[in-house]
């Protein structure tokens, strides 16, 4: 396997993290969060059509408890060794597949994690938000992933389990119910821009949820389904991006978008049988498991790129698509 010099792993400084004098490392460590997503699983309730969490059924972590306190005490050191104890806390989220099918091994991945020092976020379909509950109080975020708030639309996309899809009113109640919990919970919202939905508004429903992030994400393409033209992402974006309808959670900007080359080498992400992987490629690329490698050995045998990290984070990523929107109506 061919190896790149990762960016991340050259700036270690073990003596003292933030002498750094790079000032997007300083940045990273005290205002950004490390967050590495965790696809627990690739079992779900659900069949979107351009779902990518497809694993081939390789061995999942969690079916032996000891291997999933490994891997999360293996990114914990890394993290603590890089950016030192004056650093924003790491965050592990946690995604599938739909972790929350599961609802013990969830809450024990969660426990562990927060043990460690990290914040624990889930993204989740929404179906089965209240299996969280028991462990509601641990999470700092959750991320539901909503694309439409009409049922043939969800069932077109495959957003459905038996025939039955998420209503707005639905996923209101769930998640009343979930900060009646923990009111400090943060809800984000992801939704995929797909031919199914590219024509819909739900902006106003996303903001109605109290949303403090919102998330536009073109599909990638995936196996069959090519995803959206340029023409119907934007048509999306015009008809959704809609910052003042987030006015009364908070200033700085809720909405972000990510085009499909951001979303390459973008994401420390772990999949289920502890393998860091990067996507980008024709087929993922894995390193060997955290349980057995140190994170940051893990960390050169795939590609990350920090810069596109960065842009997630802040708004370059976004307002380089606005531009392109407006220039291309131009
Ligand atoms: C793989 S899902 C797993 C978590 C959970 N089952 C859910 O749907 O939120 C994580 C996120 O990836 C998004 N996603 C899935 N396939 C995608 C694709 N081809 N392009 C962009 N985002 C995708 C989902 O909509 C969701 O927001
Ligand atoms: S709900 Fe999530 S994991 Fe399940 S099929 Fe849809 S995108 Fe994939």
């Amino acid at each position: 396997m061919a190896t790149r010099m990762d960016p991340m792993t050259n700036a270690i400084n073990p003596q003292n993290n933030f002498q750094n004098t790079d000032s997007r490392f300083v940045r990273f460590a005290k205002d950004i969060p490390m967050v590495v997503n965790w696809h627990i699983t690739e079992r779900c309730n659900y069949r979107c059509s351009f779902c990518y969490s497809d694993w081939n059924h390789l061995d999942e972590v969690w079916n032996k408890l000891e291997n999933v306190r490994k891997v999360i005490e293996n990114i914990a050191h890394y993290h603590a060794e890089r950016f030192g104890a004056g650093a924003a806390p790491w965050r592990l989220s946690v995604v599938g597949g739909e972790p929350i099918l599961f609802q013990k091994k969830t809450q024990f991945v969660v426990e562990t994690a927060v043990a460690c020092g990290a914040e624990v976020s889930i993204i989740t379909n929404g179906s089965h938000l209240e299996n969280m509950f028991p462990f509601a109080r641990l999470l700092s975020q959750v991320g539901v992933s909503l694309d439409s708030f009409i049922h043939e639309t969800n069932m077109k996309i495959g957003r459905q389990c038996n025939g039955h899809t998420l209503s707005f009113e639905e996923i209101s109640d769930k998640i009343a119910a979930f900060r009646a919990i923990n009111p400090n919970v943060r809800v984000k919202v992801n939704t995929v821009v797909n031919q199914n939905n590219f024509d819909e508004v739900i902006v106003d429903k996303v903001a109605a949820l109290g949303a403090t992030k919102y998330k536009i994400l073109r599909q990638m393409p995936f196996g069959d389904n090519k995803g959206v033209t340029d023409e119907q992402f934007y048509t999306f974006i015009r008809n959704n991006y809609r910052e003042d309808l987030f006015a009364k959670v908070g200033s700085g900007r809720h909405i972000f978008i990510e085009d499909n080359s951001v979303m390459t080498q973008s994401y420390l992400m772990v999949a289920p049988n502890g393998c860091l992987f990067q996507n980008g490629g024709a087929e993922y690329r894995y390193s060997r498991p955290l349980m057995d490698i140190p994170f940051e050995v893990a960390l050169k045998e795939i590609d990350f790129a920090e810069e596109k990290f960065f842009s997630r984070y802040t708004s370059t990523a976004t307002e380089t698509i606005i531009a392109r929107m407006h220039n291309a109506v131009a």
